[in-house]
């Protein structure tokens, strides 16, 4: 056991070393089956030392099942797993974990591993017991601590132990906390901000064999190319379990594919795993269709000379031959049943409203004076750019979430549900699946309950399983079919499409289609999006603009805009005067130079100004308010700005092809949006100088 290791003194040194341990994990004829769920059937894998292995398979085939087992955490039931006893295995588990929440984001991600406390305490002890022989002047018993004493230290610092503080900062901030974020109790962050936490602390010390299970659910873009960046420079073996298409193409050296209860290793990147595997389906279907022409050919001659004398032998040789054959087996998509889930009773008109919401995390302003309104039948999608607050709206929605200021009215008669990857709190763990299911709160026969079962992909004897039991994917699904099954008159589906592989994404896109309540969605899933939604909403920097139309639309229209914004800033022709410097006006202090302007008007000109400004009073206070609002955007666009050019420098971001073209285009849209702000702000200061 590693804790063992760090304090037995009589260890050699080197042993200690990170990195010189050779670390090579193999399973061997690997068995392992949950009742009649066979998840390995005779799978055997090799992996090398500092490979970086993108794991896949659909929902339950048994990925975090396999992390289970490479970890010692899970026996299989037959076959031989190999691993070093002297490496340091870390490992970020596809649920959050439980910690405390009085701690601090920063004392939680400093947290020491128990091996490393134990080092730690090891050496505070030896400190001591060397002080209290100075007294005694003990000098052979002295050295030998002291020898022990080094190669403690040694080892310590190897594993970083001296420098955690400086990189858990640096980390958490790559993981996209702020620094003010350090001091804050972890009871106040959300799942996914916990799940970062479990991130750095795993990231803070150097491990041998690093195991993440879906560690980009909970990461926004920025944080995802943060870390592939670390994980690329980082030693030791990586295994991933990720749906991330891109993070997995740049940083894996293999994909190992369960494939009916095999591992299949396929070299090269994610895209040349897909490749290879259509590859290998179309070989396999057109080997099948050639056996299938055999077969029949056979078939055919059985049944013409079946009742030949003549031809008997050769009758019944072929019919021995046929039933020799290894007939290719092809998976074929699970047959997706028609069904027609219940609806809610219909909810009033209005469904739901916020009026002048202002909500706050402690300095930080999301909404300040928010209208917002929803009404029956919309399918609305919020969307905007990470930490706009899509997710800070929904919970005020849902009504899990307290604001600042400003009202909430829920309309006549309106049932709401609020589903996050993170509310699985709705299921009883020690229920089984069908049990969970049927208590979704309206009365269905066990046999639709099945059948919505079987269509969520948990077919036959797989709904008496324990929910506890269950993989993260099966637990989104069961928590989906149980509000389904029961649905509310407002459905608010915060990234609903996390964990779910392609064909739960298909199922849940099917279920929507025929719901007549309301629905608010967030989603990064454009092909769910497409599917589901009426209406597009954008937030942005606390203000929100309607797109009334389809997800498709909103793409449309959004490109449109920003391109008609690009084109009018590179329409425009030589500035007539130069750009007026961006200090606000102080308008409360008389101008010197107005003044000397003034001196030319006339005493009643003089009074018909002062009198006008009285009029405009009002106006000049909107006016004087907008400019302080376009000042502040300025300024955190360029910021953003700034940033992004950043990252455009980098030539990491080119390793993703994609994402340096996102982050191209995002850069053009800021510049769009930075043009239009400061010719507003240009026509806003003239206005308010034409007042004077
Ligand atoms: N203790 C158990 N008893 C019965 N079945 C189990 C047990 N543990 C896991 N299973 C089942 O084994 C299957 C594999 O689970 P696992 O969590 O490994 O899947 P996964 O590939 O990680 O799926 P996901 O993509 O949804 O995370 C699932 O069907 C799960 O219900
Ligand atoms: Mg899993």
């Amino acid at each position: 056991m590693p804790a063992k290791m760090f304090v037995d003194s009589t260890r050699d040194e080197s042993s200690l070393r990170v990195g010189i341990v050779t670390i090579m994990i193999s399973l061997q004829n690997i068995t392992k089956a949950f009742g009649d769920k066979v998840l390995f059937d005779n799978a055997s894998l090799m992996i090398r030392e500092g490979s970086r292995i993108g794991l896949v398979g659909p929902n339950g085939s048994g990925k975090s099942t396999l992390f289970s087992m490479i970890l010692g955490r899970a026996e299989p039931d037959s076959g031989e797993i190999e691993r070093p006893t002297k490496a340091r295995f870390g490992y970020l588990a596809q649920e959050p974990e439980t910690v405390n929440l009085d701690k601090t984001v920063f004392e939680l991600a400093t947290e020491l591993p128990e091996d490393l406390k134990a080092a730690e305490q090891a050496l505070h002890e030896i400190e001591q017991r060397i002080h209290q022989l100075d007294q005694q002047d003990d000098a052979p018993e002295r050295s030998r601590l002291l020898l022990q004493m080094g190669h403690l230290q040694s080892s310590f610092e190897m594993l970083g132990g001296y420098e955690l503080e400086h990189r858990a900062e640096e980390i958490l901030c790559g993981l996209g906390f702020r620094v003010s974020d350090f001091k804050r109790p972890a009871r106040e962050l959300s799942g996914g901000w916990l799940m970062r936490i479990s991130l750095a602390r795993l990231l803070l010390l150097p491990q041998d064999v690093l195991l993440l299970d879906e560690p980009t659910n909970h990461l926004d873009l920025e944080s995802v190319l943060w870390l592939q960046r670390f994980l690329l420079g980082a030693r030791g073996t990586l295994l991933l379990v990720s749906h991330d298409r891109e993070f997995l193409n740049n940083l894996v050296t293999s994909v190992v594919d369960i494939d009916h209860g095999r591992l299949v290793e396929y070299r090269g990147n994610y895209d040349g795993f897909l490749e290879a595997k259509t590859q290998r389906r179309d070989q396999l279907l057109a080997a099948k269709k050639n056996q299938d022409r055999e077969v029949e050919r056979q078939e055919r001659f059985i049944e013409r000379f079946r009742a030949k004398a003549t031809k008997a032998r050769q009758v019944q040789s072929r019919i021995k031959a046929l039933e020799k054959i290894d007939r290719i087996q092809i998976e074929t998509d699970p047959d997706v049943l028609s069904f027609r889930f219940p609806q809610p009773d219909p909810s009033g008109h209005r469904v739901v409203t916020l009026e002048g919401v202002v909500k706050r995390y402690g300095d930080l302003s999301v909404y300040d004076g928010l209208d917002f309104t929803v009404e029956r039948g919309e399918r609305l999608a919020l969307v905007g750019p990470n930490g706009a607050g899509k997710s800070t709206l929904m919970k005020i929605v849902a009504g899990v979430l307290d604001v600042d200021k400003g009202r909430r009215t829920i309309g006549h008669n309106v049932q709401l549900a609020y589903y996050t990857q993170y509310r699985l709190d709705m299921l009883d763990s020690e229920a089984t699946v069908l049990e969970n299911a049927m208590r979704s709160g309206r009365r269905h026969s066990e046999s639709v309950v099945r059948s919505v079962l079987g269509r969520f992909l948990f077919p036959g004897d797989e709904v008496f399983k324990r929910a506890g039991v269950l993989s993260g994917g099966e637990k989104s699904r069961l928590a989906l079919v149980k509000i389904l099954l029961n649905p509310p008159n407002l459905l608010m589906l915060d990234e609903p499409t996390i964990h779910l592989d392609i064909q739960s994404v298909q199922a849940l896109i099917e279920a929507l289609s025929g719901y007549t309540g309301t629905l608010i969605t967030i989603s990064h899933d454009v092909h769910f999006l497409r599917q589901t939604v009426n209406n597009v909403v954008r937030i942005e920097q606390g203000s929100m603009r309607r797109y009334l139309g389809g997800y498709a639309y909103y793409e449309e229209k959004w490109n449109q805009e920003q391109e008609a914004l690009l084109a009018a800033r590179t329409g425009e022709t030589t500035p007539v005067k130069p750009p007026p410097v961006r200090v606000a006006p102080d308008t409360s202090k008389s101008d010197p130079t107005a003044e000397a302007t003034r001196g030319f008007k006339s005493k009643e000109q003089r009074r018909q100004e002062a009198e006008h400004r009285k009029r405009n009073g009002s106006s000049r206070r909107k006016l004087e308010q907008r400019l302080h609002h376009v000042e502040a955007r300025v300024v955190e666009l360029e910021a953003q700005q700034q940033v992004l050019v950043t990252v455009l420098e980098d030539p990491e971001t080119y390793t993703r092809a994609e994402l340096a073209q996102k982050y191209n285009r995002d850069l053009q849209q800021l510049q769009a949006d930075l043009d239009r702000y400061n010719a507003e702000w240009e026509d806003l200061v003239e206005e308010l100088d034409g007042m004077d």
